[in-house]
């Protein structure tokens, strides 16, 4: 039994936010911000639960489905829309599902680790057919908008994906990791808002997401030129550059959504996904390798025959 992705959906708030507007109000400018990030604008507004029901509908409506199909919804997101209950409930009930439900917070990394908690239970005998998992956020609720070192680089939206139990479609290899001893590099208090040593996070996840990347090539038997298609967490294009670099990973197989939207932490990796199928690059029997790394730091990778 295998499984694949039937169908991909995203959601962007209305707002768009360009680098020359952010420069009115804070010492920077758009060149500097395309050359240090390569961002160029980002999307604002919205509510967590809010953009994951309007990705996960799209998503259930390209996979040619009904609510009625879905076995399990996970949604992964660091911003909820309050500290209880779960987001997952809230968008159930807006999407009109009647199956389990439940959040996962792994920052930046919770696409990867909600990716591989949904296979697994679908592995488990009695599992669902079905599992829809959404990454959402609303980062600008938490984005001092006067600290120029943060609000270059965050953004506001949602990607989902349906996974179905399929003959097309498995998952080679995957890996895991987390390190809380640098969890003061990039943290926020609740009511407060992202902080951030810049320098710092972007050593370590080059460091940590190349790692990952090895592992997890490593155990599927694989090396870079075999895969097809890369989606890498969208945080900074140089990031991105520099685990290419390190790893093999070609970037003319590397599909980027950063300019548009900048990092939107947990929806980045099921927007670029979207962006790849768009493409035409997300095709059955393409190797597509899928890698992110946030605060905590946690990080994952996941190696998956399309
Ligand atoms: N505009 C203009 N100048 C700026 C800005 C700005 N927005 N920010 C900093 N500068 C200045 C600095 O003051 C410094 O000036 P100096 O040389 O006179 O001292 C210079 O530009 C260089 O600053 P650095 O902080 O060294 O710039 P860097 O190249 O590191 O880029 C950046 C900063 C873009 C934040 C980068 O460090 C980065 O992307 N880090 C990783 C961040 C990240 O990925 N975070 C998300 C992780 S995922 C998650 O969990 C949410």
């Amino acid at each position: 039994m295998t499984i694949r992705v039937a169908g991909i959906g995203t959601a962007l708030p209305e707002k768009i936010v360009t680098n020359d507007e952010l420069a009115q109000s804070i010492d920077t400018n758009d060149q500097w911000i395309r050359d240090r990030s390569g961002i160029g604008q980002r999307h604002v507004g919205g509510v967590t639960s809010e953009l994951a029901t309007e990705a996960g509908i799209q998503a259930i409506k390209n996979a040619g489905l009904t609510p009625d199909d879905i076995g399990l919804l996970i949604v992964c997101t660091t911003t909820p829309d309050q500290q209880l209950p779960a987001t997952s409930a809230v968008v159930q009930r807006d999407i009109g599902l009647s199956c389990g439900a439940f959040d996962i917070n792994a920052v930046c990394a919770g696409f990867i680790y909600s990716y591989v908690v949904a296979y697994g239970q679908m592995l488990m005998p009695g599992g669902p057919e079905r599992v829809l998992v959404i990454g959402s956020e609303s980062l600008s609720r938490i984005v001092d908008w006067s600290d120029r070192g943060t609000a270059i680089l965050f953004g506001d939206g949602a990607g989902a994906a349906v996974m179905e139990r399929h003959e097309q479609g498995e998952m080679l290899a995957y890996d895991l990791g987390s390190n809380g001893e640098l969890q003061d590099i990039l943290y926020a208090d609740h009511g407060g808002h992202i902080k951030m040593e810049g320098r710092e996070v972007f050593k370590r996840a080059v460091r940590a997401v190349s790692g990952s990347v090895e592992i997890a090539l490593e155990k599927a038997g694989m090396t870079a030129d075999d895969i097809d298609v890369v989606i890498p967490h969208q945080a900074n294009i140089r990031i991105i550059e520099a685990v290419s670099q390190r790893t093999g990973l070609s970037m003319e197989k590397t599909h980027n959504v950063i300019e548009f939207t900048g990092n939107t932490s947990s929806a980045t990796i099921p927007l670029t996904l979207a962006e790849a199928e768009r493409n035409g690059a997300l095709q059955p029997g393409q190797i597509v390798l899928m890698t992110g790394f946030g605060a905590g730091m946690a990080w994952g990778t996941a190696v998956v025959r399309w």
